[in-house]
């Protein structure tokens, strides 16, 4: 994953890099580094957050008008101050590389440039690049044809950023695989992985597309399209101005952003909602100019996704099917690219991602594309990431920034926003009567609140986490279009809390999963006053007739009741179609609590990453 900026400006340009990396550690924070000119390339890497390096940055006085800077989440070689970027390579002149993605062939370019003499000092697919392009400036005229010969010899994804210590008046970043996007400013160039690593200091942006290359200068910039090594006439891109706000990333009064962004879910899934929660009726074009036109040919969806945005395709899929009788198949991205399915032009593939830019949902999404089917719709958080520049249709979620690695807000609305198109499509089929339609639309117009009452139940939930936080396991149970939910659940508490769960179609108890259950096993299920109730009270008391120990968010007409080891949250009454969305809330809270008893980084877990752009 890891996260790029760069700048170069007429001013010290330590700030820019700084307030950059900090915003980009949702793409990894296990080490940072950066490289400015000041006398000669200075380089100064930590093991650890940006914070670390910003303490040696004040320490060390550092400041230049040009730099690379990097924050890293470890692919090759373990996170340490050795394999932190930006990586040198010093023959003629000293090449100093930070790099996003992943080189995957790298071992044996590593051992040709062993043999041409280059001396490796970390274990890092990015020092490959580094002394690549030393190797290429030997035999070429310039950093920008050295660059893009190294680059036609890398195969993989990756966005770098490369600066030479005989040239410091300028940068050469590129890209394949990976985003990277230019900012220009009125006093200098900067590029970075993504628009809000730069909005303090631009909002003019130019995303790169795959296969070029640019030229920062302080005062200009040029762009080359890069193929086979051989370099383009300069060529235009357009320039976007972002709307993205910065002080939507501020913590606020809470204590984490998970915090914050559970008890944001009311107003963003409110604002999600805004198009429709004053209509009489809920339209096509929510998705899209051409939505009419391709729902009405739509035989089916195929909706591919990654973690908790997975999930989201998950209860969608009952949604589809029982409301607008449409067949769905939800694939998780990195499974569905590496296999041979069968394509069907008029089936709707759906990306769901909060960021746009996972690396195996955009890769499912081009497969799908090429194995032929015509249409597709992203439903994404991001308004300028690259899965929603590369669908016919979208739909944005509009959940604000979402920083804590573990997503929250971004699922309920992702929930909301699959409601609408079902609902669309249900209409378009004939199979949803405008009374039915009415009654929907006041359901979601009440969601917001219900919501806010629904994280009410705080304190009782963080009574359980107390006991919950002495566990190792746990086991988390749901039926129906509520099975996915205790799958969020189990990933919530699993990312952040570091205690392995589980989760299980309730069903499927016996056929395993019971021979786990003792005192030591706690027993999450989610248990709503819906059609299954009868089935999952019966699977309650399997786990109870074993000793079992259950923690039971009910809805309050279940009448499951408290008893010994049997402990019971209510939630309000029964919420119909929206029912999974509330239900979502108590297994948020658990996990979270459970993580501040134990004392974790909730916010950013170890080993994870929020935006996962390496397959
Ligand atoms: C990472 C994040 C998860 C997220 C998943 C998919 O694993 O930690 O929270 O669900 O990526 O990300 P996307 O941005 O595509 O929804």
């Amino acid at each position: 994953m890891c996260g790029i900026v760069g700048a170069i400006a007429e001013k010290n340009i330590v700030p820019v890099l700084l307030d950059g990396l900090f915003c980009l550690e949702y793409r990894g924070y296990d080490s940072a580094g950066l490289v400015i000119t000041n006398n000669g390339l200075q380089r100064l890497r930590t093991a650890g957050r940006v914070a670390e390096l910003e303490k040696k940055v004040v320490e060390q006085k550092t400041n230049g008008f040009a730099g690379i800077a990097h924050t890293r989440w470890a692919t090759h070689g373990e996170p340490s101050e050795r394999n932190a970027h930006p990586h040198l390579s010093s023959a003629e002149s000293k090449i100093a590389v930070v790099h996003n993605g992943i080189i995957e062939n790298h071992e044996i370019m590593r051992k040709r440039l062993q043999v041409e003499g280059f001396r490796f000092d970390s274990d890092t697919d990015t020092e490959v690049i580094a002394h690549l392009i030393a190797f290429n400036l030997r035999k070429s005229d310039g950093l920008l044809r050295a660059v893009s010969l190294a680059i036609s010899e890398l195969q993989g994804a990756y966005a770098i950023a490369v600066m030479e210590e005989n040239h410091p008046e300028r940068i050469i970043v590129a890209r394949n695989g990976a985003p990277l996007l230019l900012g220009l400013g009125e006093q200098g160039n900067y590029a970075a992985s993504d628009a809000s690593a730069l909005l303090k200091t631009t909002r003019s942006m130019i995303y790169l597309e795959d296969g070029d290359i640019a030229e920062l200068y302080k005062d200009r910039y040029a762009i080359f399209e890069c193929r086979n090594g051989d370099l383009s006439q300069e060529i235009k891109r357009p320039v976007h101005h972002s709307d993205l706000t910065s002080d939507a990333i501020d913590m606020g009064p809470y204590a984490h952003f998970m915090q914050k962004e559970i008890f944001e879910q009311p107003s963003a899934v409110a604002n999600t909602l805004e198009m429709v929660l004053n209509a009489q009726a809920i339209l096509p074009g929510l998705f899209g100019s051409a939505a009419e036109r391709i729902f009405s040919q739509t035989k089916g969806l195929l909706i591919l996704a990654c973690g908790t945005s997975y999930h989201a395709g998950l209860v969608a899929r009952y949604w589809l099917e029982t409301i607008a009788g449409l067949p769905c198949t939800v694939e998780i991205a990195s499974e569905y690219r590496y296999r041979n399915p069968i394509a069907d032009a008029h089936t709707l593939v759906v990306g769901i991602s909060q960021s746009g830019e996972t690396a195996d949902t955009l890769a499912a999404m081009s497969y799908a594309k090429a194995l032929g089917h015509l249409h597709s719709l992203a439903i994404c958080n991001v308004a300028e990431s690259a899965l929603i520049r590369q669908t016919d249709l979208r739909f944005l979620t509009r959940a604000g920034p979402e920083i804590g690695v573990a997503s929250t807000k971004a699922f309920t609305t992702q929930l909301a926003s699959l409601l609408l198109l079902t609902i669309v499509l249900a209409k378009m089929r004939n199979k949803l009567s405008s009374e039915k339609e009415t009654a929907v639309i006041a359901a979601l117009r009440h969601l917001p609140a219900a919501l806010q009452s629904t994280l009410q139940i705080e304190p009782e939930v963080q009574e359980w986490a107390q006991r919950f936080s002495e566990k190792r396991h746990a086991l988390f149970l749901g039926r129906g279009v509520h099975y996915p939910i205790a799958m969020e659940g189990a990933l919530k508490l699993k990312e952040i809390s570091y205690i392995h769960a589980e989760a299980y179609a309730s069903g499927e108890l016996k056929h395993g999963p019971l021979a786990l259950v003792d005192r030591e096993m706690p027993v999450v299920a989610i248990a709503p006053n819906d059609q299954l109730l009868s089935k999952l009270k019966s699977n309650l008391q399997e786990v109870h007739a074993r000793g079992g120990e259950l923690y039971v968010f009910a809805d309050a007409d279940t009448q499951i009741e408290e008893s010994n080891q049997l402990h019971v949250i209510r939630l309000a009454e029964h919420a119909g179609i929206l029912s999974p969305i509330l239900h979502t809330l108590p297994l948020q809270l658990l996990a979270y609590h459970v993580a501040l008893v134990k004392g974790t980084d909730v916010d950013k877990p170890r080993n994870l990453a929020k935006a996962v752009t390496v397959e």
